[in-house]
């Protein structure tokens, strides 16, 4: 299968990189750069040249500005390519059309990075959906603020040099007021709320990002054992539903109070599973090439549908690998798991294990 990828940032390198190291089937054919910057054979500025080539079966959004990438998306999946997506803003925008197009071509529109960077959150919403009746979802949508709150409270960093290092970082937007000022959040939580509840929500709804916020209402906060988070927040009662992006006040006791710098946290809520939470980097080049990644190997996947998920290595149990510190009745022991609950075993102890790996 032949892929175009529009735009050469960082994302998009990310990507033609990853796929030219892979032996399955799959080769990117053309970058879509924009004037005067096609300077390789495989890349071009004409996007009618991806849109005329039949052998182009996805066509991969790696853009950030809203209108060409809203036009492009379109124009690929009326042409019945199959469209992914990292373009948060252009899918809030037309959601529903893209949607719509994409249904009545019988093409795969995937926007898996659109949201919470690498997390698995739209796949996760999906899959849920087929057993749940989701009721809520809710979570820290933004790397960017999270970083800067995270920095503010944890080491009294100052807002603006903390942002200018989220921008370093590659975590901002190109324009930052859309991460402070909660737009970045409003298109993602538009897009999850749309996805769980199995319809298009609108966008007239309250957006309040963290401007205004200081190291004394932080510090006010702190000594009431709670913390600040900039949260997209959403509620539905059958068809009925609500949507707000506006810095909650969080329990120290909350596992929302702990999510660090530019990871994300997001909360499901079905009438079976009850809560789910995922985490993860929710922002930067790697974490969204990856989700970008993860959708154009699915879609390859299931057009070639002999390629199934293959057990095809022989594993090997290597004891020392999991190796730390272990308090069994008292007293302190080193050496590998398998040691450590064999000595408690024969002790006929309680373990207590401190794996390197996990107790950080
Ligand atoms: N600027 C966004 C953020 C990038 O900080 O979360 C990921 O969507």
């Amino acid at each position: 299968m032949k892929i175009a990828v529009l735009g050469y940032g960082t994302v998009g390198r990310s990507i033609c990189k990853y796929i030219e190291g892979d032996s399955r089937d799959i080769q990117i054919a053309y970058v879509l750069r924009r004037p005067g910057k096609a300077t390789e054979p495989f890349m071009t500025e004409d996007f009618d040249e991806i849109l005329n080539d039949p052998s182009v079966g996805i066509v991969v959004d790696a853009l950030s500005g809203k209108i060409d990438s809203y036009d492009y998306m379109k124009r690929a999946l009326l042409a019945g390519k199959h469209v992914v997506t990292a373009n948060k803003a252009a899918l809030a925008y037309a959601m529903e059309e893209l949607c719509t197009i994409a249904a009545k071509k019988e093409v795969q529109l995937k926007y898996e990075a659109s949201s919470g960077g690498t997390i698995p959150i739209v796949s996760e919403i999906i899959s849920t959906t087929h057993t749940n009746y989701l009721s809520s979802v809710y979570g820290i949508l933004n790397g960017t603020s999270n970083f800067i709150l995270d920095k503010m409270i944890n080491e009294g960093s100052d807002f603006a040099a903390t942002l200018k290092e989220a921008q370093e970082l590659g975590y901002a937007e190109a324009d930052p007021t859309a991460d402070i000022g909660g737009f970045d959040v409003k298109n993602k939580i538009m897009i999850l709320a749309s996805t769980a509840y199995h319809g298009f929500v609108t966008s007239d709804f309250p957006v309040s990002g963290i401007e205004k916020l200081t190291k004394e209402i932080l510090d006010e906060y702190a000594a009431e054992g709670k913390t600040i988070k900039l949260m997209g927040i959403s509620v539905r009662n059958d068809n009925d539903y609500a949507l707000g992006v506006v810095p909650c006040v969080i329990g120290k006791d909350q596992l929302e109070a702990h999510v660090p710098l530019n990871n994300n946290m997001i909360t499901l809520v079905g009438d079976m599973c009850g809560e789910i939470k995922l985490y993860g980097q929710g922002a930067g080049g790697s974490p969204t090439a990856d989700a970008l990644l993860r959708d154009i190997y699915s879609i390859f996947n299931s057009v070639n549908v002999d390629v199934e998920f293959q057990f095809f290595r022989k594993l090997r149990y290597v004891p020392e690998m999991l190796k730390g510190s272990a308090y069994i009745g008292g007293t302190k022991y080193e050496g590998t798991l398998e040691e450590l609950v064999k000595i408690a075993e024969e002790k006929n102890q309680f373990i207590a294990f401190e794996c390197p790996e996990i107790c950080k």
